[in-house]
């Protein structure tokens, strides 16, 4: 394997992590690669929001969860709103594991690669995060958890326009107890050759 190969088979999915934060200068590097990736029509629509502050990404990690779970399971969950009291005493875990470092990207609502554009963002952040040991994963949205309440006002403070959206994540930090072993994955079926 080439190193670029190498590098690919070693991310894996980070679920637990410690909490050192990463230095800056790999925080930097990891991020601009981030803007390197491919994005459709190169539009360059994705805003990336890098939360290194422990509090709003717990926050945002359980919110995520549990507007996951009403997503899921919606006779299960009432209300879909939650309060700040709710919102605490949930017996969920955050879907951000703990990660020290959570990497929010919002795009443009009505455009129609806006999740393209941001899960091969995300992949590309975590394989630039992998080249300097830094362990990653993807984060999905299944539905829009920041269309709470509670929520609105963080985008308010970030900043991030009316008409954009959260469209994946990807979490940043060092491994609890290592990498997960590399592995290519072998559930695929045989691509098939034409020549
Ligand atoms: C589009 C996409 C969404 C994903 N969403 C989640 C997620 O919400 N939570 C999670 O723990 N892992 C998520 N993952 C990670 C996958 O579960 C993981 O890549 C898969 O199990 C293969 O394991 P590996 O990444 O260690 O090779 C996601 C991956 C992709 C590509």
């Amino acid at each position: 394997m080439n190193e670029v190969i190498q590098n690919m088979a070693d991310r894996r999915s980070v679920r637990k992590y410690t909490d050192r934060q990463l230095p800056e200068d790999i925080l930097k590097q990891i991020i601009e690669a981030g803007y390197m990736s491919p994005n459709a029509g190169n539009k360059q629509l994705l805003r990336m929001v890098v939360c290194e502050n422990k509090e709003i990404n717990d926050r945002l990690g359980r919110l995520r969860k549990l507007v996951t779970k009403k997503f899921w399971w919606p006779e299960e969950n009432e209300p879909f709103e939650f309060s700040d009291e709710e919102l605490d005493s949930a017996d969920v875990e955050s879907s951000f594991y703990g990660a020290p470092c959570v990497v929010y990207l919002f795009s443009k609502k009505d455009f129609e690669f806006a999740d393209g554009d941001a899960y091969i963002m995300a992949n590309d952040l975590c394989l630039a995060a992998r080249s300097f040991d830094v362990g990653s994963c993807v984060i999905s949205i299944p539905t829009d958890y920041f269309l709470v309440d509670s929520a609105k006002e963080i985008l308010a403070a970030w900043g991030i326009p009316e008409d954009y959206s959260i469209r994946a994540h990807a979490i940043l930090g060092y491994p609890e107890g290592g990498f997960p072993e590399a592995k290519v994955h072998d559930l695929y079926a045989e691509p098939l050759y034409i020549k």
